[in-house]
């Protein structure tokens, strides 16, 4: 029996592939290719390209493969276009959601691995962050998400499937063996920023607003590296076969690091000096946002291995340095 990653051609869904190969599992990915790679794809997986939102496609894969759970990454995830176009983000997370799952219940597959996140939250109104404190979206994306976990809670329900969603806080970092990483076009994340400087993309990076109620005035984030959520997928898998109940876990360090932190960590970690330049705010950030992940730890007895920040932009420095333009080309 095979797990089916969707999204696996994606940042976060490559790296869980890895990371599933590696532990001895048959593995089978399906991705539309639209923001994923072909390149970023473990050569020892089956690979379909087909869009969720085509029930022939996923119908004709669930009857050829034997799969026996899902890893479900297949979803647009820019904050910023999800405010500027929302309809991409109902179609593509809520509507590819909806045939999914139609098919997966048409087939008798009753678990599923659901990649959420924290902006599910919103504004918090404490850190650490409980999966248990109050879930008010500020942005379309975010509402999509949990939309999406509500989809799968009432599915549940009527059909017996069981998911277990999975709230990232800020994924970062590389696969140890800089073969995959980070790529987006646009870019529009902290680290991969910041290396554009050294990398000699970019001349500075820019810090969107000095005046938060933090520390050093800059926003707070709890940086976890994209490994340690790739196992959590494992476990969570695990968690469901042993006939875990539906649920949601936090994924993060559980320690926050403010902008300039993180410059002046990749500034160690380059040996470059990284100029910065204090800009306006950015819309819709939220000052502060840090996981508590006790439930992920206590429940799916899961322990990130990367725990210190400069291993992890250390990381990802090794996949930029060796892969300036991505996939595209080395
Ligand atoms: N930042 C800068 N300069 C930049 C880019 C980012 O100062 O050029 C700051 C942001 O303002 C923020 C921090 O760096 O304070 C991290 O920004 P990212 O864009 O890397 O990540 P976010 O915290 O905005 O996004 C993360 C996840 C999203 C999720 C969101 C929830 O990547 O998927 O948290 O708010 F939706």
């Amino acid at each position: 029996m095979a797990i089916l990653v969707l999204g696996g051609a994606g940042y976060i869904g490559s790296h869980t592939v890895y990371e599933l190969i590696d532990a001895g599992r048959e593995v089978v990915v399906a991705d539309n290719l639209l923001t994923g790679f072909r390149a970023a794809v473990h050569p020892k997986a089956r690979f379909y390209k087909l869009d969720i939102r085509d029930r022939a496609a996923v119908d004709a894969l669930l009857e050829r493969e034997k799969i026996d759970g899902v890893i479900h990454f297949a979803a647009s995830s820019q904050v910023g276009e999800s405010m500027s176009d929302p309809l991409k983000y109902y179609d593509n997370n809520l509507g590819g959601t909806t045939v999914l799952l139609q098919s997966m219940v048409a087939h008798g597959i009753d678990k599923i691995v659901f990649s959420s996140t924290a902006a599910t939250y919103g504004e918090p109104e404490r850190v650490p962050i409980m999966e248990s404190d109050k879930t008010a979206p500020t942005n379309c994306y975010g509402e999509t998400k949990l939309a999406m976990e509500k989809m799968m809670g009432w599915t549940g329900r009527a059909h017996g499937l069981r998911y277990v969603a999975l709230r990232y806080f800020n994924a970062c970092g590389a696969h140890p063996s800089a073969v995959i990483g980070e790529a987006h076009d646009p870019e529009t994340h902290l680290i991969p920023l910041i290396l554009q400087v050294p990398n000699g993309q970019r001349e500075q990076i820019s810090v969107f607003g000095d005046d938060y109620p933090t520390r050093d005035g800059t926003c707070v984030r709890d940086y976890i590296h994209v490994c340690d959520l790739a196992q959590a997928h494992i476990l969570a898998l695990d968690y469901l076969t042993r006939d875990g109940e539906s649920d949601v876990f936090n994924l993060g360090n559980g320690v926050g690091y403010t902008v300039n932190e993180v410059i002046e960590t990749a500034r160690r970690v380059t040996g470059h000096a990284i100029p910065a330049k204090m800009c306006p705010r950015r819309d819709g950030d939220p000052a502060q946002l840090v996981a508590s992940s006790d439930k992920a730890k206590r429940v799916l007895g899961w322990k990130p291995r990367y725990d210190s920040l400069e291993d992890i932009v250390g990381t990802a420095w090794s996949w930029h340095k060796s892969h300036p333009h991505g996939f595209g080309g080395e």
